[in-house]
Protein backbone atom coordinates (compact mmCIF):
# COMPACT_ATOMS: atom_id res chain seq x y z
CA UNK A 1 0.00 0.00 0.00
CA UNK A 2 1.06 3.42 -0.79
CA UNK A 3 0.90 6.17 1.51
CA UNK A 4 1.75 10.03 1.46
CA UNK A 5 4.48 10.88 3.77
CA UNK A 6 4.74 14.54 4.63
CA UNK A 7 7.44 15.81 6.21
CA UNK A 8 7.06 19.63 8.54
CA UNK A 9 7.08 19.57 12.18
CA UNK A 10 9.05 16.98 13.51
CA UNK A 11 11.73 16.46 10.96
CA UNK A 12 12.38 20.33 10.88
CA UNK A 13 15.32 19.62 13.86
CA UNK A 14 16.60 17.40 11.85
CA UNK A 15 17.54 19.18 8.60
CA UNK A 16 17.28 22.68 7.52
CA UNK A 17 13.85 21.78 5.72
CA UNK A 18 13.78 20.96 1.83
CA UNK A 19 10.21 20.11 2.29
CA UNK A 20 8.33 18.06 -0.11
CA UNK A 21 5.97 14.89 0.04
CA UNK A 22 6.64 11.63 -1.27
CA UNK A 23 5.14 8.26 -1.90
CA UNK A 24 6.79 5.17 -0.03
CA UNK A 25 5.28 2.17 0.87
CA UNK A 26 4.59 1.89 4.25
CA UNK A 27 4.58 -2.09 4.17
CA UNK A 28 8.06 -2.21 2.76
CA UNK A 29 11.02 -0.78 4.48
CA UNK A 30 12.31 2.46 3.03
CA UNK A 31 15.54 2.38 2.00
CA UNK A 32 17.40 5.91 2.10
CA UNK A 33 20.76 6.59 1.36
CA UNK A 34 21.39 9.43 3.77
CA UNK A 35 21.52 7.92 7.61
CA UNK A 36 20.01 10.75 8.50
CA UNK A 37 16.90 10.79 6.71
CA UNK A 38 16.74 7.18 7.82
CA UNK A 39 16.72 8.29 11.21
CA UNK A 40 13.81 10.84 10.47
CA UNK A 41 11.93 8.69 8.72
CA UNK A 42 12.54 6.12 11.68
CA UNK A 43 11.24 8.17 14.47
CA UNK A 44 8.62 9.58 11.55
CA UNK A 45 6.89 5.44 11.74
CA UNK A 46 7.38 5.48 15.47
CA UNK A 47 5.26 8.45 16.23
CA UNK A 48 2.63 7.43 13.44
CA UNK A 49 2.03 3.97 15.41
CA UNK A 50 3.09 2.36 11.71
CA UNK A 51 -0.50 2.65 10.49
CA UNK A 52 -0.59 1.77 6.56
CA UNK A 53 -2.49 4.22 4.58
CA UNK A 54 -2.07 7.18 6.95
CA UNK A 55 -0.46 10.56 6.57
CA UNK A 56 2.67 10.38 8.86
CA UNK A 57 5.78 12.15 9.69
CA UNK A 58 7.57 14.49 6.48
CA UNK A 59 10.84 13.95 5.01
CA UNK A 60 13.13 16.03 4.22
CA UNK A 61 15.65 15.73 1.39
CA UNK A 62 19.02 17.01 1.61
CA UNK A 63 20.67 19.46 -0.45
CA UNK A 64 21.56 17.60 -3.77
CA UNK A 65 18.34 16.31 -3.66
CA UNK A 66 16.59 19.65 -3.60
CA UNK A 67 13.95 19.69 -6.93
CA UNK A 68 13.17 23.78 -8.11
CA UNK A 69 9.43 23.57 -8.88
CA UNK A 70 8.84 26.83 -10.33
CA UNK A 71 5.02 27.63 -9.69
CA UNK A 72 2.19 29.89 -10.54
CA UNK A 73 2.10 32.49 -8.48
CA UNK A 74 -1.71 33.24 -9.08
CA UNK A 75 -4.39 31.61 -6.98
CA UNK A 76 -6.62 29.08 -9.08
CA UNK A 77 -9.28 31.12 -11.34
CA UNK A 78 -11.64 32.75 -10.37
CA UNK A 79 -10.28 32.42 -6.30
CA UNK A 80 -8.59 35.13 -4.33
CA UNK A 81 -5.67 36.23 -1.91
CA UNK A 82 -6.39 38.18 0.76
CA UNK A 83 -3.41 40.23 1.45
CA UNK A 84 -2.98 42.39 4.39
CA UNK A 85 -4.70 45.93 2.64
CA UNK A 86 -7.34 43.06 0.92
CA UNK A 87 -7.90 41.86 4.45
CA UNK A 88 -8.56 45.67 6.15
CA UNK A 89 -11.01 45.94 3.39
CA UNK A 90 -12.98 42.37 4.00
CA UNK A 91 -12.85 42.91 7.80
CA UNK A 92 -14.42 46.31 7.65
CA UNK A 93 -16.96 44.96 5.24
CA UNK A 94 -17.35 41.72 7.51
CA UNK A 95 -17.52 44.22 10.46
CA UNK A 96 -20.54 46.04 9.05
CA UNK A 97 -22.24 42.88 8.01
CA UNK A 98 -21.85 41.33 12.07
CA UNK A 99 -23.14 44.72 13.40
CA UNK A 100 -26.05 45.08 11.51
CA UNK A 101 -26.72 41.75 12.69
CA UNK A 102 -25.76 42.71 16.36
CA UNK A 103 -28.25 45.18 15.95
CA UNK A 104 -31.19 43.17 14.85
CA UNK A 105 -30.48 40.66 17.57
CA UNK A 106 -28.87 37.27 15.58
CA UNK A 107 -26.85 35.09 17.02
CA UNK A 108 -23.72 33.85 14.41
CA UNK A 109 -23.49 30.59 13.17
CA UNK A 110 -21.34 28.90 10.95
CA UNK A 111 -20.94 25.60 9.12
CA UNK A 112 -18.48 23.51 7.12
CA UNK A 113 -17.53 24.52 3.77
CA UNK A 114 -17.36 20.89 2.71
CA UNK A 115 -20.70 19.28 3.16
CA UNK A 116 -22.06 15.97 1.70
CA UNK A 117 -23.30 16.65 -2.28
CA UNK A 118 -26.69 15.15 -1.56
CA UNK A 119 -27.38 18.52 0.65
CA UNK A 120 -27.22 20.55 -2.93
CA UNK A 121 -28.54 17.80 -5.15
CA UNK A 122 -32.62 19.26 -5.60
CA UNK A 123 -34.01 18.11 -8.93
CA UNK A 124 -35.71 21.60 -10.37
CA UNK A 125 -32.91 21.84 -12.62
CA UNK A 126 -30.65 24.38 -10.73
CA UNK A 127 -28.10 26.55 -12.37
CA UNK A 128 -26.10 25.82 -8.98
CA UNK A 129 -26.23 22.51 -9.49
CA UNK A 130 -24.37 22.18 -12.43
CA UNK A 131 -21.84 24.82 -10.54
CA UNK A 132 -20.89 22.38 -7.96
CA UNK A 133 -17.49 21.20 -6.79
CA UNK A 134 -17.72 18.42 -5.72
CA UNK A 135 -15.82 15.18 -5.50
CA UNK A 136 -15.66 11.51 -3.93
CA UNK A 137 -12.70 11.63 -0.94
CA UNK A 138 -10.46 9.44 0.72
CA UNK A 139 -13.94 7.57 2.11
CA UNK A 140 -15.39 7.27 -1.13
CA UNK A 141 -17.91 9.71 -0.09
CA UNK A 142 -19.20 12.14 -2.38
CA UNK A 143 -18.71 15.44 -1.42
CA UNK A 144 -18.81 19.34 -1.97
CA UNK A 145 -17.70 22.72 -1.09
CA UNK A 146 -20.60 24.58 -0.64
CA UNK A 147 -22.07 26.71 -3.11
CA UNK A 148 -24.44 28.44 -0.67
CA UNK A 149 -25.50 28.53 3.52
CA UNK A 150 -29.04 27.85 3.40
CA UNK A 151 -28.96 23.67 3.24
CA UNK A 152 -26.26 23.66 6.08
CA UNK A 153 -28.66 25.86 7.86
CA UNK A 154 -31.94 23.99 7.22
CA UNK A 155 -29.32 20.73 8.26
CA UNK A 156 -28.37 22.04 11.19
CA UNK A 157 -31.79 23.29 12.89
CA UNK A 158 -32.84 19.85 11.83
CA UNK A 159 -30.39 18.51 13.74
CA UNK A 160 -31.05 20.47 16.70
CA UNK A 161 -34.80 19.69 16.53
CA UNK A 162 -36.78 20.64 19.50
CA UNK A 163 -33.54 21.86 21.70
CA UNK A 164 -33.74 24.99 20.07
CA UNK A 165 -36.64 27.89 20.80
CA UNK A 166 -38.33 29.46 17.72
CA UNK A 167 -37.91 31.38 16.28
CA UNK A 168 -34.60 30.89 15.36
CA UNK A 169 -32.68 34.35 13.73
CA UNK A 170 -29.18 33.47 12.79
CA UNK A 171 -26.46 34.96 10.76
CA UNK A 172 -23.24 33.82 8.81
CA UNK A 173 -20.58 35.04 6.84
CA UNK A 174 -18.94 32.18 4.70
CA UNK A 175 -17.11 31.51 1.97
CA UNK A 176 -19.25 29.61 -1.02
CA UNK A 177 -17.99 27.66 -4.12
CA UNK A 178 -19.63 27.61 -7.66
CA UNK A 179 -17.74 26.88 -10.73
CA UNK A 180 -19.38 30.39 -12.02
CA UNK A 181 -18.88 32.03 -15.33
CA UNK A 182 -16.57 35.31 -14.69
CA UNK A 183 -17.85 38.16 -14.87
CA UNK A 184 -17.96 41.76 -12.81
CA UNK A 185 -19.00 40.97 -9.45
CA UNK A 186 -19.54 36.71 -9.72
CA UNK A 187 -16.13 34.67 -8.96
CA UNK A 188 -15.72 30.87 -8.18
CA UNK A 189 -15.31 31.87 -4.87
CA UNK A 190 -17.04 34.00 -2.93
CA UNK A 191 -18.16 35.24 1.17
CA UNK A 192 -21.77 35.51 1.91
CA UNK A 193 -23.23 37.37 4.53
CA UNK A 194 -26.52 35.43 5.29
CA UNK A 195 -29.44 36.31 7.82
CA UNK A 196 -32.13 33.92 8.21
CA UNK A 197 -35.24 33.57 10.42
CA UNK A 198 -36.67 30.48 11.30
CA UNK A 199 -40.20 29.68 12.56
CA UNK A 200 -41.88 32.84 11.47
CA UNK A 201 -44.51 32.01 8.94
CA UNK A 202 -45.65 35.81 8.77
CA UNK A 203 -44.29 38.86 6.45
CA UNK A 204 -43.25 40.78 9.55
CA UNK A 205 -39.88 38.26 9.40
CA UNK A 206 -39.08 39.46 5.45
CA UNK A 207 -40.07 43.17 6.28
CA UNK A 208 -37.37 42.78 9.38
CA UNK A 209 -34.71 41.34 6.77
CA UNK A 210 -34.86 43.74 4.30
CA UNK A 211 -34.87 46.58 6.66
CA UNK A 212 -31.26 45.24 7.97
CA UNK A 213 -29.76 45.00 4.72
CA UNK A 214 -31.40 48.89 3.91
CA UNK A 215 -29.64 49.71 7.58
CA UNK A 216 -26.18 48.01 6.16
CA UNK A 217 -26.24 50.27 3.02
CA UNK A 218 -27.14 53.42 4.52
CA UNK A 219 -23.81 52.43 6.92
CA UNK A 220 -21.71 52.22 3.99
CA UNK A 221 -23.04 55.15 2.61
CA UNK A 222 -25.00 54.18 -0.17
CA UNK A 223 -28.60 55.60 -0.52
CA UNK A 224 -31.82 54.79 -1.83
CA UNK A 225 -30.89 56.65 -4.84
CA UNK A 226 -28.10 54.04 -5.68
CA UNK A 227 -29.87 51.02 -5.24
CA UNK A 228 -33.51 49.36 -4.65
CA UNK A 229 -35.01 46.16 -3.73
CA UNK A 230 -37.56 44.44 -6.53
CA UNK A 231 -39.92 42.29 -4.90
CA UNK A 232 -42.73 39.74 -6.00
CA UNK A 233 -44.15 36.43 -4.40
CA UNK A 234 -43.59 32.88 -5.77
CA UNK A 235 -47.50 32.52 -4.60
CA UNK A 236 -47.99 34.95 -7.96
CA UNK A 237 -46.51 32.43 -10.29
CA UNK A 238 -48.16 29.65 -8.08
CA UNK A 239 -52.01 31.15 -8.07
CA UNK A 240 -51.55 31.48 -11.95
CA UNK A 241 -50.38 27.81 -12.24
CA UNK A 242 -53.36 26.58 -9.99
CA UNK A 243 -55.50 28.78 -12.30
CA UNK A 244 -54.12 26.59 -15.57
CA UNK A 245 -54.60 23.05 -13.04
CA UNK A 246 -50.93 22.86 -13.79
CA UNK A 247 -49.92 20.32 -10.90
CA UNK A 248 -47.78 21.84 -7.93
CA UNK A 249 -44.80 19.13 -8.34
CA UNK A 250 -43.80 21.18 -11.40
CA UNK A 251 -43.72 24.76 -9.22
CA UNK A 252 -40.20 24.83 -8.80
CA UNK A 253 -39.25 23.41 -12.50
CA UNK A 254 -41.04 26.31 -13.88
CA UNK A 255 -39.49 28.96 -11.52
CA UNK A 256 -36.58 27.69 -12.26
CA UNK A 257 -37.20 28.42 -15.91
CA UNK A 258 -38.63 31.74 -15.52
CA UNK A 259 -35.70 32.74 -13.62
CA UNK A 260 -33.87 32.36 -16.66
CA UNK A 261 -35.71 35.55 -18.46
CA UNK A 262 -32.99 37.80 -19.13
CA UNK A 263 -30.35 35.09 -19.87
CA UNK A 264 -32.02 33.51 -22.90
CA UNK A 265 -34.07 33.87 -25.55
CA UNK A 266 -37.77 34.05 -24.80
CA UNK A 267 -38.62 31.28 -27.63
CA UNK A 268 -36.58 29.12 -25.34
CA UNK A 269 -38.60 29.82 -22.18
CA UNK A 270 -41.38 29.09 -23.74
CA UNK A 271 -40.06 25.99 -25.21
CA UNK A 272 -38.44 24.44 -21.79
CA UNK A 273 -41.92 25.56 -19.80
CA UNK A 274 -43.57 23.61 -22.79
CA UNK A 275 -41.56 20.44 -22.33
CA UNK A 276 -43.48 20.50 -18.61
CA UNK A 277 -46.27 20.14 -20.17
CA UNK A 278 -47.57 23.26 -19.25
CA UNK A 279 -50.42 24.76 -22.24
CA UNK A 280 -49.71 26.82 -24.25
CA UNK A 281 -52.27 29.50 -23.14
CA UNK A 282 -50.59 28.91 -19.47
CA UNK A 283 -47.44 29.40 -20.77
CA UNK A 284 -48.51 33.27 -22.60
CA UNK A 285 -50.89 34.01 -19.57
CA UNK A 286 -47.65 32.89 -17.28
CA UNK A 287 -45.49 35.55 -19.32
CA UNK A 288 -47.68 38.59 -19.17
CA UNK A 289 -47.94 38.31 -15.79
CA UNK A 290 -44.73 38.59 -15.11
CA UNK A 291 -44.37 42.05 -16.83
CA UNK A 292 -46.30 43.22 -14.61
CA UNK A 293 -44.28 46.17 -12.19
CA UNK A 294 -47.41 47.65 -10.04
CA UNK A 295 -49.47 45.66 -7.36
CA UNK A 296 -52.88 47.51 -8.62
CA UNK A 297 -51.96 45.60 -11.91
CA UNK A 298 -51.43 42.46 -10.53
CA UNK A 299 -54.59 42.63 -8.58
CA UNK A 300 -56.06 43.19 -11.85
CA UNK A 301 -54.49 40.48 -12.98
CA UNK A 302 -55.17 37.98 -9.87
CA UNK A 303 -58.56 39.32 -8.29
CA UNK A 304 -57.99 40.81 -4.89
CA UNK A 305 -58.53 37.45 -3.02
CA UNK A 306 -55.32 35.41 -3.02
CA UNK A 307 -52.45 35.04 -0.35
CA UNK A 308 -49.83 36.15 -3.01
CA UNK A 309 -51.83 40.14 -3.25
CA UNK A 310 -52.14 39.99 0.69
CA UNK A 311 -48.48 38.78 1.49
CA UNK A 312 -47.25 41.88 -1.06
CA UNK A 313 -49.30 44.37 0.43
CA UNK A 314 -48.64 43.56 3.91
CA UNK A 315 -44.46 43.95 3.36
CA UNK A 316 -45.40 47.06 1.46
CA UNK A 317 -47.38 48.34 4.15
CA UNK A 318 -44.59 47.01 6.79
CA UNK A 319 -42.09 48.75 4.67
CA UNK A 320 -43.09 51.94 5.49
CA UNK A 321 -43.71 51.69 9.34
CA UNK A 322 -39.82 50.54 9.06
CA UNK A 323 -38.97 53.97 6.94
CA UNK A 324 -37.46 52.18 3.95
CA UNK A 325 -40.68 52.52 1.50
CA UNK A 326 -38.76 54.52 -1.23
CA UNK A 327 -36.29 51.42 -1.38
CA UNK A 328 -38.52 48.79 -2.65
CA UNK A 329 -40.16 48.72 -5.88
CA UNK A 330 -43.25 45.55 -6.65
CA UNK A 331 -41.49 43.81 -9.99
CA UNK A 332 -43.20 40.29 -10.68
CA UNK A 333 -40.60 38.98 -13.11
CA UNK A 334 -38.22 38.58 -9.73
CA UNK A 335 -38.54 34.72 -9.49
CA UNK A 336 -34.62 34.08 -8.15
CA UNK A 337 -33.43 31.07 -9.44
CA UNK A 338 -33.05 29.00 -6.08
CA UNK A 339 -36.04 25.92 -6.47
CA UNK A 340 -36.89 26.26 -2.40
CA UNK A 341 -38.43 29.77 -2.44
CA UNK A 342 -42.41 29.49 -1.77
CA UNK A 343 -43.42 32.83 -1.15
CA UNK A 344 -42.12 36.60 -1.25
CA UNK A 345 -39.11 36.84 -3.25
CA UNK A 346 -36.08 39.80 -3.52
CA UNK A 347 -33.47 41.29 -5.02
CA UNK A 348 -31.01 44.41 -4.28
CA UNK A 349 -30.05 45.73 -7.03
CA UNK A 350 -28.06 48.94 -8.52
CA UNK A 351 -29.86 51.29 -10.11
CA UNK A 352 -28.21 52.38 -12.89
CA UNK A 353 -27.78 48.62 -14.11
CA UNK A 354 -24.36 47.95 -14.40
CA UNK A 355 -24.23 45.28 -11.62
CA UNK A 356 -26.09 41.82 -11.18
CA UNK A 357 -27.63 41.19 -8.17
CA UNK A 358 -26.13 42.97 -4.89
CA UNK A 359 -27.78 40.32 -2.46
CA UNK A 360 -31.08 38.07 -2.85
CA UNK A 361 -33.62 36.07 -0.49
CA UNK A 362 -37.07 35.21 0.10
CA UNK A 363 -39.18 32.45 1.84
CA UNK A 364 -38.57 28.66 1.72
CA UNK A 365 -41.12 27.34 3.69
CA UNK A 366 -40.70 24.14 2.49
CA UNK A 367 -36.93 23.13 2.64
CA UNK A 368 -37.16 21.77 6.41
CA UNK A 369 -39.54 19.04 5.17
CA UNK A 370 -38.06 18.26 2.02
CA UNK A 371 -34.93 17.37 4.42
CA UNK A 372 -37.10 15.18 6.32
CA UNK A 373 -37.43 18.12 8.99
CA UNK A 374 -40.52 19.58 10.57
CA UNK A 375 -42.65 21.56 8.81
CA UNK A 376 -40.77 24.89 10.18
CA UNK A 377 -41.30 27.92 8.08
CA UNK A 378 -38.24 29.97 7.17
CA UNK A 379 -37.12 33.19 4.92
CA UNK A 380 -33.26 34.37 4.84
CA UNK A 381 -31.35 36.50 2.08
CA UNK A 382 -27.95 35.96 1.09
CA UNK A 383 -25.92 39.19 0.25
CA UNK A 384 -22.14 38.71 -1.65
CA UNK A 385 -19.24 40.56 -0.52
CA UNK A 386 -18.03 41.20 -4.65
CA UNK A 387 -20.66 43.11 -5.75
CA UNK A 388 -21.00 45.47 -3.32
CA UNK A 389 -17.25 46.00 -3.45
CA UNK A 390 -17.48 46.88 -7.12
CA UNK A 391 -20.38 49.24 -6.04
CA UNK A 392 -18.81 51.28 -3.17
CA UNK A 393 -15.50 51.60 -5.68
CA UNK A 394 -18.00 53.01 -8.15
CA UNK A 395 -19.24 55.50 -5.56
CA UNK A 396 -15.92 56.24 -4.46
CA UNK A 397 -17.07 54.89 -0.84
CA UNK A 398 -14.55 52.12 0.01
CA UNK A 399 -12.80 53.62 3.28
CA UNK A 400 -8.69 54.23 3.05
CA UNK A 401 -7.82 51.52 5.35
CA UNK A 402 -4.33 51.65 6.59
CA UNK A 403 -2.35 49.41 9.30
CA UNK A 404 -2.95 50.44 12.47
CA UNK A 405 -0.72 49.76 15.74
CA UNK A 406 -0.70 52.51 18.03
CA UNK A 407 2.88 52.08 19.28
CA UNK A 408 6.53 51.37 17.65
CA UNK A 409 8.90 50.35 20.26
CA UNK A 410 12.60 50.09 19.76
CA UNK A 411 15.90 49.77 21.22
CA UNK A 412 18.28 52.46 20.85
CA UNK A 413 21.27 49.61 21.79
CA UNK A 414 21.26 46.03 21.00
CA UNK A 415 21.99 45.03 24.03
CA UNK A 416 18.32 46.90 25.50
CA UNK A 417 16.49 44.44 22.99
CA UNK A 418 15.41 42.83 26.12
CA UNK A 419 14.61 45.89 27.63
CA UNK A 420 12.55 46.41 24.65
CA UNK A 421 10.35 43.56 25.08
CA UNK A 422 9.98 44.54 28.54
CA UNK A 423 7.90 47.66 27.42
CA UNK A 424 6.37 46.20 24.45
CA UNK A 425 4.96 43.19 26.93
CA UNK A 426 3.74 46.27 29.58
CA UNK A 427 1.97 47.97 26.70
CA UNK A 428 0.21 44.92 25.26
CA UNK A 429 -1.04 44.16 28.69
CA UNK A 430 -2.76 47.48 28.87
CA UNK A 431 -4.64 46.45 25.72
CA UNK A 432 -2.14 48.58 23.49
CA UNK A 433 -1.10 47.57 20.21
CA UNK A 434 2.55 47.48 19.58
CA UNK A 435 5.03 46.51 17.13
CA UNK A 436 8.37 45.65 18.58
CA UNK A 437 10.97 46.47 16.51
CA UNK A 438 13.46 43.01 16.61
CA UNK A 439 17.04 43.72 15.14
CA UNK A 440 19.42 47.28 15.01
CA UNK A 441 17.59 49.57 13.12
CA UNK A 442 19.02 52.95 12.27
CA UNK A 443 16.12 55.19 13.66
CA UNK A 444 15.59 57.10 10.12
CA UNK A 445 14.60 53.20 9.23
CA UNK A 446 12.23 53.08 12.45
CA UNK A 447 10.47 56.50 11.44
CA UNK A 448 9.37 55.21 8.09
CA UNK A 449 8.57 52.69 9.72
CA UNK A 450 6.10 53.93 12.01
CA UNK A 451 4.51 56.46 9.23
CA UNK A 452 4.06 53.17 7.20
CA UNK A 453 2.07 51.33 10.51
CA UNK A 454 0.09 54.84 11.01
CA UNK A 455 1.75 54.23 14.77
CA UNK A 456 0.86 57.23 17.01
CA UNK A 457 3.43 56.65 19.72
CA UNK A 458 7.26 56.25 18.86
CA UNK A 459 9.02 54.82 22.20
CA UNK A 460 12.68 54.41 22.34
CA UNK A 461 14.56 52.53 25.22
CA UNK A 462 17.91 53.85 25.78
CA UNK A 463 20.38 53.37 28.35
CA UNK A 464 20.04 56.05 30.75
CA UNK A 465 16.48 56.48 30.43
CA UNK A 466 16.35 52.61 31.11
CA UNK A 467 18.74 52.42 34.23
CA UNK A 468 16.00 55.12 35.84
CA UNK A 469 13.11 52.89 34.92
CA UNK A 470 11.62 54.70 32.36
CA UNK A 471 11.47 55.29 28.37
CA UNK A 472 11.20 58.15 25.88
CA UNK A 473 8.01 58.73 24.36
CA UNK A 474 7.17 60.66 21.44
CA UNK A 475 3.61 61.35 19.89
CA UNK A 476 4.19 61.44 16.14
CA UNK A 477 1.08 63.94 15.16
CA UNK A 478 3.02 66.80 17.40
CA UNK A 479 6.44 65.98 18.22
CA UNK A 480 5.49 66.50 21.80
CA UNK A 481 8.51 64.30 23.58
CA UNK A 482 8.75 63.13 26.86
CA UNK A 483 10.19 60.71 29.30
CA UNK A 484 8.00 58.59 30.94
CA UNK A 485 8.37 55.59 33.77
CA UNK A 486 7.83 52.22 32.53
CA UNK A 487 5.16 52.03 35.29
CA UNK A 488 2.91 55.24 33.76
CA UNK A 489 3.31 54.10 30.58
CA UNK A 490 -0.50 53.24 29.31
P1 LIG B 1 -28.21 33.56 -4.28
O1 LIG B 1 -29.15 34.53 -4.91
O2 LIG B 1 -27.77 32.41 -5.08
O3 LIG B 1 -28.95 33.11 -2.96
O4 LIG B 1 -26.92 34.32 -3.76
C1 LIG B 1 -27.04 35.39 -2.87
C2 LIG B 1 -26.00 36.44 -3.18
O5 LIG B 1 -24.69 35.86 -3.12
C3 LIG B 1 -26.06 37.04 -4.57
O6 LIG B 1 -27.03 38.05 -4.64
C4 LIG B 1 -24.65 37.60 -4.70
O7 LIG B 1 -24.51 38.78 -3.92
C5 LIG B 1 -23.83 36.53 -4.02
N1 LIG B 1 -23.30 35.57 -5.00
C6 LIG B 1 -23.88 34.45 -5.46
N2 LIG B 1 -23.07 33.83 -6.34
C7 LIG B 1 -21.95 34.56 -6.44
C8 LIG B 1 -20.72 34.45 -7.17
N3 LIG B 1 -20.48 33.45 -7.98
N4 LIG B 1 -19.79 35.42 -7.02
C9 LIG B 1 -20.00 36.45 -6.19
N5 LIG B 1 -21.12 36.60 -5.47
C10 LIG B 1 -22.10 35.68 -5.59
C11 LIG B 1 -28.46 32.18 -2.09
O8 LIG B 1 -27.37 31.73 -2.13
C12 LIG B 1 -29.44 31.87 -0.99
N6 LIG B 1 -28.92 30.73 -0.24
C13 LIG B 1 -29.63 33.08 -0.11
C14 LIG B 1 -30.57 32.85 1.01
C15 LIG B 1 -30.24 32.78 2.34
N7 LIG B 1 -31.88 32.67 0.89
C16 LIG B 1 -32.39 32.47 2.09
N8 LIG B 1 -31.40 32.54 2.96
Amino acid sequence: MRAIQFVTTRLSSCLRPTLRYEFVSSSSPRLFSNPRRLLCAAAATKSDGGRSGSIVAPLVANEEEEEVQKIDVNPPKGTRDFAPEDMRLRNWLFNHFKEVSRLFGYEEVDYPVLETEALFIRKAGEEIRDQLYCFEDRGKRRVALRPELTPSLARLVIQKGKSVSLPLKWFAIGQCWRYERMTRGRRREHYQWNMDIIGVPHVTAEAELISSIVTFFKRVGITASDVGFKISSRKVLQEMLSKYGVPETLFGRVCIIIDKIEKIPIDEIKKELGSTGISEDAIEQLLQVLSVKSLDDLEDVLGGAGEAIADLKQLFSLAETFGYSEWIQFDASVVRGLSYYTGIVFEGFDRKGNLRAICGGGRYDRLLPTYGGDDIPACGFGFGDAVIVELLKEKNLLPELGQDVENIVCALEKDLQGAAATVATALRSKGQTVDLVLESKPLKWVFKRAARINARRLILVGKTEWEDGSVSVKVLSSGEQSQVKLSDLE
